[in-house]
């Protein structure tokens, strides 16, 4: 089959699923990493016969596609922040508002010349972790999750990205101490209420781990109030606390950092405008 042939299969199998826009974008990232072929190339390169072998591949992307399966799973691979990171079923699919958190963390650091201690709590991925290791390299990063297969694809993402990150498996919510205190607590935890399902899309419902997406409606902050609790006693003196937070409870998780005894609270919204990250400090 040519190319452009093997294009138009594509869009006809995906149309009434996905929007235009999303289907050329699967298509690039599928032509990409199967046949080694750049935008342009697509377009010089129409009238191309695929190989019998690859177009079998093509297809059964295309046909988890249909299934509405999230295309960084099919490719096992993502990029965020412009590194390129391992994801499975057993991680969360690192979002563009989280690479919003990172470079409030970087800017806030920008003429420090101490060298920083940081946690990043729920690492899923690692991609936070990872991030702020390769963009602030000095820093002595840790990382937790309570999933093995959350620490075993962090730690192997560290490795393809060339950093020491110290992972540790661990349940935050029964946490009470550990021996290291830190310069910064970062944590993108899990935070969207069981009321929230309706809308979020079949793709990440039925494919992105739960375990990482949910808590439930009646103490939506659970994991924000112990993190804070946990960051009073492991945070430094004059150590800062970060967090991406549920675009609805802005002014409420605002105000639980406060009657917490945190200062300096300050909410930021995202590039749509969503109140999505939080800062203070203790
Ligand atoms: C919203 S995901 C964030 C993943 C990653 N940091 C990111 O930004 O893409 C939340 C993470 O918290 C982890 N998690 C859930 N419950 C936890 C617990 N009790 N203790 C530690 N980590 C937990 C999940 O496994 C998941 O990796």
């Amino acid at each position: 089959m040519k190319l452009k042939d093997f294009r138009t299969f594509f869009n006809n199998e995906l149309s009434e699923l996905y929007p235009k826009k999303e289907i050329d974008a699967f298509f690039f990232r599928s032509v990409e990493a199967i046949l080694d072929l750049q935008i342009m190339d697509v377009f010089m390169k129409e009238n191309t016969n695929i190989e019998k072998e690859n177009l079998a591949v093509l297809q059964i992307i295309t046909g988890r596609l249909k299934l509405e399966e999230p295309i960084q799973y099919i490719l096992g691979t993502t990029e965020f922040y412009g590194y390129t990171f391992n994801v499975n079923p057993g991680v969360l699919i690192p979002r563009p508002e989280t690479e919003e958190l990172i470079s409030w963390v970087k800017e806030t650091y920008s003429n420090n010349s101490e060298k920083l201690s940081i946690l990043d709590i729920g690492t899923g991925s690692g991609c936070i972790a990872i991030t702020l290791k390769k963009e602030i390299v000095s820093a002595e990063v840790s990382a937790m999750d309570i999933s093995e297969k959350a620490i075993k694809t962090a730690t192997k993402n560290a490795s393809l990205n060339k950093v020491a990150v110290n992972f540790i498996q661990h349940d935050i919510l029964s946490t009470t101490h550990i021996e290291n205190t830190f310069d910064v607590i970062v944590s993108n935890p899990p935070y969207v209420r069981n009321l929230e399902k309706e809308e979020i899309k079949n793709n990440v419902l039925n494919n992105e781990p739960h375990l990482a997406l949910f808590v439930e409606d009646d103490n939506p902050l659970i994991f924000y109030k112990r993190i804070a609790d946990f960051a009073k006693d492991n945070l430094k003196q004059a150590g800062s606390l970060f967090f991406e937070i549920n675009q609805y409870l802005g002014t409420e998780t605002k105000q639980m950092l406060l009657d917490k005894g945190f200062k300096d609270v300050v909410l930021k919204k995202d590039l749509f405008g969503n109140d999505r990250m939080i800062k203070a400090n203790f």
